[in-house]
């Protein structure tokens, strides 16, 4: 008998996802900034406790949202880890800031927060944390070297929402925020985003930023009689359909974290004895952080137990996967210096990081069988 094949992610319908988009489509309004973009952004203000959020096209959109915001320019520096997604790095790179990249921390795998502020120079022009997992990094002596210096903070939230950091929201700490709704997060939309605006000098403009540059949303609001082209800007507004897909899914917060939570403390229970015989680490979080159950990984004590555990899955049609490459010591990366050695925590765990199938409608007897899939690997 062969058995089906376990994928990595896989997105499921969990509510009311598809009346909603009939309702979208039957409302007549169908592009951005419909009811359901209301509706998500002010579920979103409310559960975060944010002054405003504005739904985008991706995270990657309002990363760049961000970069404009903060007016980064030729010469500005910015300071991210090595160890995040291409995009938290581009969107400045886009704007001609210099990325100065940082170690991450070898227990949560987070923005080295002791390493920072001998990076901070009269150039830097923002700190770009990326709470990995979804587990925050150490927003206290981060917050307090942005404020020493005079620095805006951007979270990069994609896997955070409603994770907390000494009881504060994730996506609260940085004067704006970014989330991802792609098709591997918590909650998603096929392909989605927000940026969340916590220093309130930045709503308006960041009104005008996703509005092509235009002041559309005031005209909306009966602010001025005619919309006109005001500041640089772009298309960052997501379909109302997203939205409204996206609007079922954060009424399930509740089942969707439950259910994540199970899978993630099962994955803990039934491996830990496993890892601790075989010198693979499970994840990291701290008393004060509570997690998001984003995603589970491993941290395997080599490249090559990496890859062979990757290859022993996939023979038994479990798919597992690795993640980030150093971002220094990528082709672009190096074209700004970046050199093996820089960074040795984001290289080594590069190497040696796996990612399990993890996903909503994910069965008890699926995740028997990676966990027992697991257990007869023989590591090299
Ligand atoms: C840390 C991080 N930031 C940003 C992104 C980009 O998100 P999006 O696909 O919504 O643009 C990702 C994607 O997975 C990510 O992992």
């Amino acid at each position: 008998m062969t058995s089906e094949s376990i994928p990595f992610n896989k997105p499921a319908i969990v509510g009311r996802e598809l009346y909603y988009i009939s309702q979208a489509i039957q409302q007549g309004h169908s592009s951005g900034d419909g009811s359901f973009s209301r509706r998500c952004q002010r579920v979103l203000e409310l559960a975060l406790g944010v002054p405003r959020v504005l739904l985008t096209t991706s995270c990657t959109d309002a990363l760049e949202m961000a970069a404009v915001l903060l007016n980064i320019a030729p010469g500005d520096d910015v300071i991210v880890p090595s160890f995040t997604f291409v995009s938290t790095v581009n969107a400045f790179v886009l704007r001609g800031a210099t990325p100065v990249f940082v170690d991450i921390r070898p227990d949560t795998l987070n923005m080295d927060e002791t390493q920072v502020e001998r990076l901070v120079t009269p150039r830097t022009k923002a700190i770009v944390p990326v709470h990995y997992a979804g587990v925050g990094c150490e927003m206290g002596p981060i917050g307090e070297i942005a404020a020493r210096h005079g620095i805006p903070i951007v979270e990069d939230n994609a896997h955070g929402l409603f994770s907390k950091y000494r009881g504060q929201n994730l996506g609260t700490f940085g004067a704006l925020a970014t989330q991802s709704f792609h098709e591997t997060k918590n909650f998603t939309c096929g392909e989605g985003g927000a940026l969340l605006v916590n220093d309130e000098r930045y709503v308006q403009r960041a009104e005008i930023v996703r509005e092509k540059g235009t002041d559309r949303s005031r005209f909306f609001r009966g602010e001025v009689d005619k919309y006109t082209w005001v500041d640089v800007g772009s298309s960052h507004l997501p379909s109302d359909i997203l939205a409204a897909f996206l609007l079922a899914q954060l009424e399930s917060r509740e089942s969707i974290q439950s259910r994540r939570r199970e899978i993630w403390e099962r994955y803990y229970g039934d491996l830990e004895a496993w890892a601790g015989g075989h010198d693979v680490r499970l994840p990291v979080v701290p008393a004060d952080c509570e997690q998001s159950f984003h995603l589970f990984y491993l941290l395997m004590p080599s490249a090559e137990s990496r890859k062979g555990l990757i290859r022993h899955l996939k023979e038994r049609d479990i798919h597992a996967v690795f993640h980030y490459l150093p971002l220094h010591l990528s082709p672009m990366g190096q074209r700004y210096g970046g050199s093996r050695g820089q960074c040795p925590v984001t290289e080594s765990v590069s190497d040696r990081l796996l990612r399990l199938p993890f996903f909503f409608d994910m069965t008890e007897q699926d995740q028997d069988r990676v966990v027992e899939a697991i257990r007869a690997f023989r590591l090299p």
